[in-house]
């Protein structure tokens, strides 16, 4: 089975087996999206109302500006894979709560595992705080970490402010560009 036909299998599966208590209060999951064979992953916080209507991450005003970052470093976000932590809207877009994180992480490392990627790229601090907690994206950001983890097929990881956070706050939005700007660099240093 090539590894579309596993992505394809393992939504499938969670779609139907995922206790996420989101579920009740959002019209559909929002599963991953963009090539299986992605060299880089993004990993987000959780669908917004436009991915809960359309079911596909980022297609709302944050998913736009992330497109227009994507083609300053020449990526397209079908030559990428972009997903999120938790695959349910919040509702009001509140922050997920940890027992909706820990509810959708399987999910979550199972497309890791099937994709592989040689990156993984943390939209905002929900998401790096799902594997290093005790960083502060203030800090973190722009910066390349290195950890291994069991069972996870990559150890390179980069972790930018989130595309919302950013839009309507100038300085957040000069740093998210220049951050975006160093992933081709921090490809080199890794050997893609
Ligand atoms: N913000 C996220 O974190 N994920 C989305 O899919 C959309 C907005």
């Amino acid at each position: 089975m090539g590894k579309r036909e596993e992505l394809e299998k393992l939504h499938a599966k969670w779609k139907t087996e995922c206790a996420c208590e989101l579920r009740a209060t959002s019209l559909q999951a929002v599963p991953g999206d963009g090539s299986a064979e992605a060299e880089i992953v993004f990993i987000g916080e959780a669908p917004g109302q436009k991915e809960d209507e359309q079911g596909r991450p980022f297609v709302g005003a944050a998913g736009k500006f992330l497109a227009e970052m994507l083609s300053s470093i020449n990526l397209k976000r079908e030559g990428v894979y972009i997903t999120n932590i938790v695959k349910y809207r919040p509702p009001n877009n509140r922050d997920p709560l940890p027992e909706e994180k820990n509810a959708c992480r399987e999910w979550l490392l199972g497309e890791l595992r099937i994709i592989s990627p040689k990156l993984i790229v943390f939209l905002g601090r929900h998401a790096m705080n799902d594997f290093f907690p005790t960083e502060k994206i203030s800090n973190a950001h722009g910066k390349l970490l290195i950890k291994a983890f069991a069972g996870m097929p990559t150890k390179y990881f980069y972790a930018l402010y989130h595309p919302a956070a950013a839009l309507y706050d100038g300085s957040m939005r000069e740093t998210l560009m220049a951050d975006f700007k160093k992933i081709p660099k921090v490809l080199e240093k890794i050997g893609v």
